[in-house]
């Protein structure tokens, strides 16, 4: 009955949702397009002729954004659970990134590095906040690790993750691969949801070990 009365809530704020209106309009497949849109602009994320990967894709609104603001000369290469209506200059795979054979797959793609790592990967919500916050952590941690390996030196990620008593061991591992941590919550981004965005800028040359927590900021 809880869930009956909730869905049908989400259905009309879906409906009534200005993004929601404004991605009908513009043409993207998600409202989350604006979330990415809003910090791409903010924290110039997005060149052309840049190498771009994009996790957890589907149905493909971030992958829109990127392949638009990267370029024929740029790279986009994206991977879902879920199959994804092809999107022009994006080069996706489906699969489950928890799988180490697919993060492989991914990496072996852009042998030179890449310029970006986003990740909009989310678990299948249960309502049971400690699970769903578990599961949230543990992708944003492989989408880390994996921007780790993926990046050329000087490179960003920007991974979302629901709000728990873990983010802040994700900040901490962030700041010792990236030379600055931030947190961001665009305006797309339901004040209720319990999402939100970390951004790690320059990624630190492999060889350098400096840790810098004490950089991790808000704004
Ligand atoms: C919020 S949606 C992404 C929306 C997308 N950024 C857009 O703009 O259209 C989260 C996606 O993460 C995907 N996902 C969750 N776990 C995943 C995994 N292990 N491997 C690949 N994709 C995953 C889900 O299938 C879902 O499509």
């Amino acid at each position: 009955m809880i869930k009956k009365a909730s869905s049908k809530r989400w259905m009309q704020e879906h409906v009534t949702d200005h993004f929601v209106k404004q991605a009908q309009k513009d043409g993207y497949r998600s409202r989350a397009a604006y979330k990415l849109l809003e910090i791409a602009q903010k924290d110039r994320l997005l060149a052309p002729g840049s190498i771009v990967f994009d996790l957890g894709a589907a149905p493909g609104g971030w992958s829109q954004v990127v392949a638009k603001a990267v370029g024929a000369n740029g790279r986009v290469f994206a991977v879902d659970l879920l199959a994804v209506q092809p999107v022009h200059g994006v080069q996706m795979f489906r699969g489950d990134f928890t799988e180490a054979e697919m993060r492989q797959t991914l990496l072996n793609l852009a042998p030179q590095g890449a310029d970006l790592v986003l990740s909009d990967m989310a678990p299948n919500i249960s309502g049971i906040a400690d699970r769903d916050q578990r599961l949230s952590f543990e992708l944003a941690e492989l989408a880390v690790e994996f921007a780790a390996d993926a990046l050329k030196p000087g490179g960003h990620v920007l991974l979302k993750v629901f709000q728990s008593e873990w983010v802040d061991e994700l900040r901490g591992r962030m700041s010792e691969l990236f030379s600055r941590v931030l947190v961001r919550k665009p305006e797309a981004s339901r004040g209720r949801s319990a999402e939100v965005f970390l951004l790690g800028q320059g990624r630190r040359h492999p060889s350098d070990k400096t840790s810098c927590t004490a950089s991790a900021e808000s704004t």
